[in-house]
Order: structure tokens, then sequence, then C-alpha cells
């Protein structure tokens, strides 16, 4: 069977939502479902028309959810099942989609599946969860002494998520509780996972954005059993939810698109990592606080080196080109803040950038506005230095940032205490704001399908070391250029025109100088400045100037 992709996808714009602290309706100090609901016509007003819901069920919520108690049940302070089905139905009379999260391969402590597995009597979920044959035998990420269980589990992340058993695709012969992902409790692990899959897509769901989606079965060098459970699920969705979608914490394309993932996140992959080189490098600034110090391709002193992206994402992009989506996310609910050390300008570029490459964009919500990484907060519910990525929305200048109408001290996090934190309200009436650079980069996007997922790649200048960023997207409806100065230098830079790139003709953008000498191109661009151009035939010969 040929795979199918949704066909929505292509021009889809995602807004990632950390519903804790999103809007909050009944002023419990806690974002909730009713509270996305009554903004879904704001998140389509960016230009966003899908949803990814960081998890909201029933936890204990040691990791913000991330540590699930029930699967099948929306955990009371959002809301309820119904509540939740409302949400699907308000946003596909929007004809919007919204995709849960999925965490595949633990569970919280308290479930109940995992405190069956606890119990020293043999039963039904004893080895849903992988323990060894007795306390003293050492392993890595194993849990030792936890309930009366002789034996110690294996833990994913934090000591309280546990793994589910997917089983060891080389299990070591001396390790019996090693079981082959053949044996019949791991199998019903996994079917439980379609269960849980089905019950919400039948419900409405529009697809899923898997949690550490490489990470299910063990002993797995080359990810060929991970690979194969995946592409199983793939075919349930081909079969049966053709327009629904999988989204996978992979980071490694080339394999999770392969595996049957329509989209995969470019977060960790490649060596020094894409993203971070793209957009993080800078030590606080990287997704891993013990970064070495660095320069992200963004940085306005103009010391990144665009290659440490382009040569790994072009490696996985002409990979999965016709397969399936790489996403490069403004950021995330683990990552500090794009916003951090960077002005309204300098994230103009950034969004010019993410908003006009192949594959699907994703808004971590607030980024739209530039909002702040909040410094020196307690860690809460497992956020640690996350945390101060995920403050309440600041939707306006009113109590709480409009977010709540609870006592301030009672809030899921503190909101931003800078008084020139940026809010919806005021970025609304300015159409030079960050808010409206992002719709109107959004629309741009929508209206020309070059510049959606599927339109071609080409780089035309991307030189180690140097600024400017240019490349073409194109396809049988038009050719664009786009041209990205992130350094605070005024820069120059040639490419050669073709039969596609007769005439450059500004779209949206600053002020960029381009010069047409013989065949070739000069563009002269100011410090932190974006242009996009529609190509159009040849002038002929001689000077153009395009401002
Ligand atoms: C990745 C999620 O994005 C993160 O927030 C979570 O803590 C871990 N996976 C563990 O589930
Ligand atoms: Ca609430």
């Amino acid at each position: 069977m040929t795979p199918i992709t949704p066909s929505w996808l292509e021009s889809t714009v995602f807004y990632e939502l950390y519903p804790q602290s999103f809007l909050d309706t009944n002023s419990d100090g806690i974002g909730d479902i009713e509270g996305i609901i009554r903004k879904l016509d704001y998140i389509k007003s960016l230009g966003a028309n899908a949803i990814w819901l960081n998890p909201c069920f029933a936890s204990p919520f040691r990791d913000a959810g991330y540590d699930v108690e029930d699967f099948y049940a929306v955990a009371p302070r959002y809301g309820n099942n119904a509540d939740l089905v409302r949400l699907f139905e308000a946003a596909h009379q929007r004809g919007m989609k919204v995709c849960l999260d999925l965490v595949a391969g633990h569970t919280s402590d308290q479930h109940p599946w995992f405190r069956s597995s606890c119990s020293a009597k043999r039963n039904k979920y004893s080895n849903w969860y992988v323990w060894t044959n007795s306390v003293w035998e050492e392993g890595d990420n194993m849990i030792r002494g936890y309930g009366d269980r002789d034996g110690n589990f294996l833990t994913n992340f934090f000591y309280h998520q546990p793994s589910l058993n997917y089983g060891y695709a080389n299990p070591d012969p001396t390790k019996p509780w090693q079981l082959p992902v053949s044996h019949p409790d791991v199998q019903a692990v996994r079917a439980e996972l379609f269960k849980i899959m089905r019950y919400w897509l039948d419900l409405g769901a529009d697809g899923f954005r898997v949690d550490m989606a490489h990470s299910l079965v063990k002993a797995d060098p080359d990810l060929k059993e991970t690979m194969a459970f995946w592409a199983d699920v793939r075919a349930m969705f081909d079969l049966d939810y053709p327009e629904a979608v999988l989204m996978s914490e992979w980071s490694d394309p080339a394999k999770a698109i392969l595996a049957g993932f329509h989209v995969d996140f470019m977060l960790a992959f490649g060596k020094p990592p894409a993203y971070t080189s793209l957009l993080r490098k800078e030590k606080g600034r990287d997704l891993n606080p013990s970064a070495q110090d660095g320069h992200s391709y963004f940085d306005k002193e103009g010391k990144g080196n665009i290659r440490e992206f382009l040569d790994t994402y072009l490696e996985h992009y002409l990979i999965i080109k016709d397969k399936g989506y790489i996403t490069i996310p403004t950021g995330n609910h683990d990552c500090p803040r794009l916003a951090m050390g960077r002005t309204q300008e300098e994230l103009m570029t950034v969004f010019a950038m993410i908003m006009t490459m192949p594959g699907i964009p994703f808004i971590y919500n607030g980024d739209e506005i530039g909002m702040r990484q909040v410094e020196c907060l307690i860690s809460k519910e497992g956020g640690y230095s996350r945390t101060g990525a995920r403050t309440p929305m600041q939707w306006d200048r009113t109590l709480n940032a409009g977010f709540s109408d609870a006592a301030s001290s009672n809030l899921y996090l503190p909101v931003d205490p800078d008084p020139g934190r940026p809010n919806v309200y005021d970025q609304e009436s300015d159409p030079m704001s960050l808010l409206n650079v992002v719709r109107r980069l959004a629309r741009l996007r929508k209206e020309h399908s070059a510049l959606c997922a599927d339109g071609n790649f080409i780089p035309l200048y991307a030189e180690p070391g140097k600024y400017p960023f240019i490349y073409q997207r194109s396809n049988a409806s038009g050719d664009f250029v786009i041209a990205i100065n992130p350094s605070a230098q005024p820069v120059q830079a040639s490419f050669c025109g073709s039969h596609r790139i007769g005439s450059l003709h500004k779209i949206e953008g600053n002020k960029v100088r381009c010069q047409v000498v013989n065949a070739d191109f000069q563009l002269e661009m100011p410090g932190i400045s974006y242009a996009i151009f529609k190509c159009g035939a040849p002038f002929g010969s001689g000077l153009r100037n395009n401002n």
C-alpha cells in the first residue's frame, strides 16, 4: 500500500500549546480546555491551522503531564473528555486540527498498571514494565528498592517514569527478564498503545506528537525494531485514519520518516546539532545547559556558520523529501525561549526563515509576540531550567496579563515580571509588531504553494561563516528567493540568476538593494534584515534596483 500523507499537512502551520499556561477560564490559576476553545480564533488569526497540545491527561504532574496516570482521561484541572471533544469540534468548525501528545514510552509511577507491576505477586501487569529478577542486579537507568517486588525497574526519563515494555531487540541471554519483542506481554503493551491512539482518533483527534518516539524498544542499536513498530502504527493510520498525522520527537528525520512518521522535529540531530547551530548555540540558550559557548547563525554578532545547520539539514532533507517533513520549531516547552537575548527585529528574521523553509513550521505559544525567558523561577512540575519558557501567556495589560482572574499568588507560574513584557493586545494594533509580521509571513506561505511544505528548496548563497543566507523555493506555480541577514552588519552577496530567476520583486521584508549585473544578482542588505522576493521573467541586461 502506498503511504498516505494527510491532505491538510502541506499547507499547515502548527501552534504548540502548553495548556497550563494558555488561558484560565475558571480562575483556578491554571489554563484549561475552555480557554483554548475561546482562543481558537486568535490561533487561526496567526495563520496557524493546527495545534499540538502538550499532554492533557490525568497525571500527578511531576513532569508537566509527561507522567501519565490514565491515557483515557483528561486531567480534571483542564476539564473532561467531553470538553476535549468540544475542542476538536470547535477546531474542525474553523478548518483547524488538534493533535495530542502521546507519551508512548513510559507512564507515571502512579499509573495503575505500574502499581500492579510493583506487586510481589505475579499479575497481568508484571511484565508491562522492565524489571530485573532481583534488586541486586545492576543496570543502567534502573531504580532500586521501589516496592515489595524483588527487582529494579527501568526508567525512561525521570525516576518516576518507568519504561513501558516494548521488548528487547537483542535480549541478553544471561538476563532472562529482557523479553523479546514477540513476547505476549510485550505484544499486549503494544496493542494497548494502538487502543489509546484509536480511542482519541475516534473521538476526533487529528493525530499525535509522540514523545521520545525513538526510545521504545531496548537494545536496538540500529533502531530496526523500533522502526518496525512505528511502521505498524503507520499502516493503521494509512488504513483507518488517512487524514491523521503522526509526528515524532525523534530528531533523526532520516530514520523517523522512514519508520512511518509524517513529521519529525529538528532539535538534537547532527554534530553540532543543526537546530542549536541555527538558533541556540550559546551557553544558557541551548537545550543542554552544559553546551559550549558559541554563536548561532541568528546572533547579531554575525559569528555563526550557516553550514553547520545546512549540511546536516540537507543530508536529512534529501533523504526524506518526498516521504515526509522536517519541522524547525521556533522553540518548545523544553528549551529556553527564542527571544532570549534577541530583540523583536531579530526575531522577525528568525520567523522569516522558519516560515519560508520546507516542511512544517511550529510556533511555540508566546513566541509570536516574543515572550521572554523568565529567569530564576523555582522549578514547577519537573520543569527545572525549562520552567522559564512555560510562564503564562501574555494577552493584555490587565491583571495577570489577561491569563487568569485568580490572585497572582495562585497562578500556575508567575507572569513575566518585566513591565515591558510583550502582549497580544498591544501588538494587535501595530502593523509592524512581531505578531503582525508573523501573520503576514504565515499568510504569504499559504498564498504561495511554492513556500509551503513541498516546494523545492535550493540554497543560493550559504557560505561558511558568512552572511546572508539566500535560498530559493519553487514549484510549478512560481519561484521565490528568500534572503536573511541576522547579523548586525550590512552585508552583500551575489548569486547566479537562472531561467527561473530572471528578476526579483520584493513582496515582504526590509529595504534591500538588488542589482542585476549580467546574469548575477547582487544583494545589499542592512543589518538584521530579511527579504522575500517573487521571481519574474528576466528584465534583460543592465541594472535594476528593487527596494
Ligand atoms: C520530552 C518532553 O518534551 C519533555 O517535556 C518530557 O520531560 C520528556 N520527553 C519525558 O517525557
Ligand atoms: Ca482553569
